[in-house]
């Protein structure tokens, strides 16, 4: 890390811009489902239709990711914050209790998602620590009646109309 920024810090500042929170998840050589809990996803292109997340090169999914062909992103509801926790952890089991259905390429989707996204992996680049996945999203389906799960300042959040949009 440079000299010059404390690493806490600058995680700081940048919880500032408030995200959603996505579970991104694909299958392993083996066939297992993974998963990870990222707020890194984002939008990056409309034609083609493209978004990016970014995984820490030192999680032990990353090289998973890396090698899948497809990946999903279940970008959670403001109820699904125990998913969150769960997928946030390393852990044995996270799929455990947790209904799913296979997507593209196998990849697991939640039920009661904000949204889904449905990628074939398009590229992988270098980015410091982590690794930038950007996927061409090939299906999608969202729920407008179900408030997306908001991180910010360190902690949950919901996103709620601003008072000046009233009227
Ligand atoms: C709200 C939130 C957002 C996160 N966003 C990311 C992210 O964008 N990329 C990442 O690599 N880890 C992110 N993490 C941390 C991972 O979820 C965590 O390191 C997880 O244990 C990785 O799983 P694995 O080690 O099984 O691969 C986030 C955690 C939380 C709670």
């Amino acid at each position: 890390m440079t000299a010059t920024i404390d690493p806490r810090d600058f995680r700081r500042a940048l919880s500032q811009f408030p995200t959603g929170v996505t579970v991104v998840t694909t299958l392993d050589d083996n066939g297992a489902p993974i998963g990870v809990t990222a707020s890194s996803f984002n939008s990056v292109s409309l034609d083609p239709p493209l978004v990016l997340w970014s995984v820490d090169k030192a999680a032990y999914s990353a090289a998973i990711f890396r090698d899948a062909e497809h990946f999903a992103v279940n970008v959670l509801s403001a109820d699904q914050i125990a998913i969150s926790n769960r997928f946030a952890s390393r852990g044995e089991d996270k799929f455990k209790d947790i209904p799913w259905t296979p997507g593209l390429g196998g990849c697991p989707i939640f039920d009661g998602l904000a949204a889904r996204f449905e990628c074939r992996t398009w590229n992988v680049y270098d980015g410091g620590d982590h690794l930038i996945v950007v996927g061409q999203v090939m299906s999608y389906g969202y729920q407008t009646e179900l408030a997306p799960l908001v991180f910010a300042r360190g902690g949950y959040a919901v996103s709620e109309r601003h008072p000046a949009m009233a009227g």
